[in-house]
């Protein structure tokens, strides 16, 4: 019997995984030109607290000003191109170089500049650090390269409509904040956040806890949502938590194009900020920070924190064993399921960034 003709959807080549060429194509095409997340507000609640970072390989500085305006400036001095702020968070009341000793108000604009202090022709107030997007929203703060990207609220509107429900966002601590090096290409730790697929087999305390026949995967414009309800019994691997008194009964899993990523547990008001940063092609740093609402965590607090943690863990494992797969000759791309659709629309989207035409990737069946 003829079978029924069906459309089956192919991976990016996983020569995408394994060409240290196609990361620099990806830092000039992807990383600096999307909104890249800093952290919360809150980590930089005082004026004069500045965070210090990289985006596509630029040093950045992210500060908070006498007005409390977060601003953002490439992390170099107009001088002689010296990384100006070398710690990776503070609070100072003006930068300093560590060169000649130039100094910047937080505004960016020069303050002094010691070797020309009795030259007319320097006209300091036109000497400023060059200054780079950044916007917050939803308490979240994020910084963008490109003078020319669409608004951070245009471009994940549907995140941060559906994120506003967490009315706590604003009341969030940093709690703690873990690096990891993971042993695999950044797209690989993404295509596995963008599907539960592998939940069943990886995740046995997640599947015990959350309700997978409701388990559900969205893609909005530049983002996704995917989650579910805490099952009503909950096996025994389960993370156990009282529901009279926890503010989320479901967990909710956001991707925002193209490397961030934000979950809200069941459990007492948290969210935690994922960052998969590329080290090298084959490297990937993880940054995971996790954030509850109040000061010290509850004992509630301290088993979801266990919990989210055994979950990334059994994560770092299985991306770790599919880039030994991506290096071999053995195939050239994977296979799709109908349920593995956030990856499809993740992978359509380098696609379109990296500028791969046609659609070969389809194959009719
Ligand atoms: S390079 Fe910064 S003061 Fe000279
Ligand atoms: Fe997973």
């Amino acid at each position: 019997m003829k079978k029924e003709s069906s459309f089956i959807f192919k991976t990016i080549p996983y020569s995408l995984y394994t060409d240290p060429e196609v990361l620099k194509v990806e830092q000039e095409l992807i990383f600096k030109k999307t909104w890249q997340i800093i952290g919360h507000e809150n980590d930089i609640k005082n004026p004069g607290d500045f965070i210090t970072c990289e985006v596509a390989g630029e040093p950045i500085v992210v500060v908070r000003d006498e007005d409390q305006i977060v601003r953002a400036f490439y992390n170099v001095c107009p001088h002689r191109a010296t990384r100006l702020e070398n710690n990776e968070a503070g609070n100072k009341k003006i930068l300093q170089c560590s060169y000649h000793g130039w100094t910047f108000h937080l505004n960016g604009k020069l303050h002094r500049a010691p070797n020309f202090k009795d030259n007319p022709c320097f006209c300091s107030d036109e000497i400023t650090l060059k200054s780079i997007r950044c916007e917050v929203e939803g308490s979240l703060v994020f910084v963008n390269l490109d003078p020319h990207a669409p608004s951070l609220y245009d471009t994940y509107k549907d995140f941060f409509e559906d994120f506003k429900q967490f009315n706590f966002h604003n009341d969030l601590k940093q709690y703690n904040e873990r690096v990891r090096e993971i042993k695999c290409n950044w797209k690989a730790f993404i295509d596995n956040y963008l599907e539960c697929d592998h939940c069943p087999i990886a995740h046995p305390g997640f599947t015990a806890t959350l309700d997978m026949n409701k388990y559900q995967i969205i893609n909005q414009s530049n983002c996704s949502v995917q989650g579910t309800q805490v099952k009503e019994n909950p096996g025994k691997q389960s993370l156990s938590l009282d529901m009279q008194t926890v503010e989320v009964k479901e967990g909710r899993f956001y991707w925002l194009w193209p490397n961030t990523m934000i979950t809200v547990y069941p459990g007492p008001g948290n969210i935690s900020i994922i960052k998969m940063l590329p080290v090298d092609h084959e490297a990937t740093r993880g940054i995971y920070q996790v954030y509850f609402k109040g000061g010290e965590p509850t004992p509630e607090q301290e088993t979801l924190l266990a919990f989210a943690d055994q979950v990334r863990m059994e994560d770092v494992v299985i991306v770790e064993r599919e880039q030994i797969g991506f290096r071999s000759e053995a195939f050239k791309e994977g296979i799709l399921s109908p349920t593995e659709h956030g990856v499809l629309y993740f992978h359509n989207l380098i696609r379109e960034s990296l500028l791969i035409k046609g659609n070969d990737f389809l194959v009719n069946r």
